[in-house]
């Protein structure tokens, strides 16, 4: 607690302002059970319900993979982040102003550039400057029509904060100017560009403004145009990709959308910023859009986390289909049910925003959605049209070429369920049985195609040893350290652990106790994050912090959450370490030597004692009792 005083404060208010459940809940559709809340783990390839948290205790770990942590943790591996911007971000979900720490080296962490706390600042300024003017007398007039003529209510420009840009080459650059903004983010955010002179002015030119918002935070992190004006090109000016958009991660409307699609199990995916904005107007706000591109396993990760069913609603012209293609691949990365279904075809209307304006248009628009097709079916039933007049040799070679494309992208990695059915369709477009179908595809395992999580998916830790299960009973009621011996602390000093990342643990205990400070679960996470911060590179916080609550977790359920249990399952472990290292030595290869005067025969003695309290192996007692509430 030396150079981590600073900032301390701050980190316990945002701690206290930042509740557990909310803000993973604002991810990750969480049910309560019992006095905790289950939820589809987001950091790993999770298909019912692993990951638990504790509101009580304010923590979070997942049964299968083994993440976890606190609140900080979770956002800290959901967003990839590092833990100062970690407590930025909480800070600024729960309006806390932080107390400015040591003057950091700003943006040294993302290399080049303006840092990203300066481009989303700047990105807000513009916001407020677009949508300021769509009540200006003179700037925002156009706008206002254009919004009239669409029937865009007041609501959805609240809700969506829409705004306008100015018929003007220097509008934001005065903005700019005025307000002291640094021009260098602007750029970088594709928001001004460079004239030769090196000059600047405005990308974005009488246009209608929609803001692109981080789903999580709400944040502005880039723009999209239309164009007032039908004679200027093109349609739609989007910026560009940055450090903080990107594209293939991004889905117009979920900030606005997310809690509906959490509700409902199922997100509607249209195909513009209008439509997004026309489907919530009609009170059906579960629907979002891609930007201009198809949906990508990026898009699938992040809807996976708030619901089961994805249905891509498209327009039916040949892009569309293009797009629902390509989605198809999605289906190999992300369990999801994916649907797909064509405006055009079910009704007459181009869009949503079409339809949705006419009487009974959110009736047709629903029932279109209800029939949605499952994504593979529809896909083999275009391959079918495709081969319908096709010779058998064609036939032949055009399934042998989709089925290598199936395999490629991972047919064999498939859940059963899933594989049954793409064989299925498969069988039927070729006119063959499913059982030759299954002949021809390779036994190996595939490598799964672009998965969200698997990559992350760390193998199941080890049962504990009786070291860690009684760090764990520390870890669970932190007050134990003090009923501790001498000695008994000793045994649990941290080069005594077998895995590094326990070592780190027990290094933060150590720190802690030292300090005078109970060596709780919460205060290690603190501890071990600022210890990360201080030494980068030393190891990885987000593992550590896993670890530590894997141990804390393990050490809870098999006391089934009773104080009076883990204080003697504590007792217990000691004792056992205590067998332990007396026994070493015993072994003839032991390269550890016994304690001086303690002869073989005493060993042995002891040895004979201890069986007789504990029986023949002393530790199968530790470790044989079935541990409540895990597979
Ligand atoms: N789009 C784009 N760039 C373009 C055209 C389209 O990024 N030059 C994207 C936008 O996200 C747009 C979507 O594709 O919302 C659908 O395009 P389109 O159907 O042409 O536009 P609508 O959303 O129907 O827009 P509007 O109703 O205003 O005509
Ligand atoms: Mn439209």
């Amino acid at each position: 607690m030396t150079t981590r005083d600073q900032g301390g404060d701050d980190v316990q208010r945002v701690r206290d302002a930042s509740d557990i459940v909310a803000v993973v809940g604002e991810v990750v559709s969480l049910k309560a059970k019992g006095r905790e809340y289950v939820g589809l783990c987001p950091f790993h390839d999770d298909r019912k319900p692993s990951m638990y948290v504790v509101p009580n205790k304010q923590i979070f770990h997942c049964f299968a993979c083994g993440a976890g942590g606190d609140v900080f943790t979770f956002v800290q591996r959901y967003h990839a982040m590092e833990f100062p911007e970690v407590i930025k971000l909480l800070a600024e979900r729960a309006g806390i102003e932080l107390r400015p720490r040591r003057a950091p080296a700003s943006g040294a962490a993302s290399g080049d550039g303006p840092a990203r706390a300066d481009l989303l600042e700047a990105n807000q300024q513009a916001a407020a400057f677009y949508r300021s003017l769509l009540t200006h007398p003179e700037h925002g007039v156009a706008a206002r029509e254009l919004i009239e003529r669409r029937g865009i209510t007041p609501d959805m420009i609240e809700a969506f904060a829409i705004g306008t840009s100015p018929a003007m080459w220097d509008g934001l650059v005065r903005f700019a100017k005025s307000k002291g903004l640094d021009e260098r983010c602007l750029f970088a955010l594709g928001l001004l560009k460079r004239r030769d002179d090196g000059d600047g002015y405005d990308a974005l030119r009488n246009r209608l403004i929609f803001p692109i918002h981080q789903a999580q935070t709400g944040k502005v992190i880039a723009f999209g145009g239309r164009r007032i004006d039908d004679e200027d090109e093109p349609k739609y000016l989007n910026s560009p990709e940055t450090s903080l958009f990107d594209k293939s991660r991004t889905l117009y409307g979920l900030h606005q959308a997310s809690r509906a699609i959490q509700k409902q199990g199922v997100a509607v995916v249209v195909e513009g910023y209008t439509d997004v904005i026309a489907c919530h107007q009609a009170g059906i706000t579960n629907v979002v859009a891609t930007l201009g591109t198809a949906l990508t396993a990026g898009h699938a990760a992040l809807l996976r986390r708030l619901c089961t069913t994805v249905v891509l609603l498209f327009d039916g012209d040949e892009a569309g289909q293009r797009a629902a293609d390509r989605a198809f691949e999605v289906l190999f990365s992300e369990a999801l049910d994916l649907k797909i279904a064509a405006l055009s075809t079910a009704t007459d209307a181009k869009d949503p925003d079409e339809l949705l304006k006419r009487d009974g248009g959110a009736e047709q628009f629903l029932t279109v959605i209800d029939d949605a097709q499952d994504l593979a079916v529809w896909h083999f039933a275009r391959i079918r049209e495709r081969l319908a007049n096709a010779g058998p040799a064609a036939r032949s070679t055009a399934v042998q070429e989709e089925l290598d494309r199936l395999v490629s992208l991972g047919l064999s990695g498939l859940p059963p369920v899933r594989k049954k059915l793409m064989v299925q369709q498969i069988a039927r477009a070729a006119g063959v049985d499913e059982a030759t179908v299954y002949a021809s595809i390779p036994g190996g395992r595939t490598r799964r195609h672009g998965t969200s999580g698997e990559a992350e998916l760390k193998p199941v830790s080890h049962k504990p040893d009786a070291r860690e299960l009684a760090l764990g009973c520390l870890l669970c009621e932190g007050s134990l350290w003090v009923s501790l011996a001498g000695e008994h602390r000793d045994r649990l000093s941290a080069h005594a652990y077998r895995s590094p990342m326990t070592r780190v643990v027990a290094d933060a205990v150590q720190r802690l106790t030292s300090d005078g400070i109970e060596p709780e679960l919460t205060a290690v996470l603190d501890d071990m994050a600022h210890e990360a911060t201080d030494h980068p590179g030393s190891f990885d916080p987000v593992e550590a912090a896993a670890c530590a609550t894997t141990l804390r977790q393990d050490a809870w359920m098999r006391c089934e959450g009773k104080l009076e249990r883990l204080s003697e399952m504590l007792t217990e472990c000691l004792e056992s370490i205590g067998i332990d290292d007396a026994l070493v030595g015993t072994k003839n290869n032991d390269a550890e030597p016994a304690p001086e005067g303690d002869s073989a025969l005493e060993r042995l003695e002891r040895l004979k004692s201890v069986q007789a309290t504990y029986g023949k192996n002393p530790r199968v007692r530790l470790t044989r009792g079935g541990v409540p509430g895990q597979a």
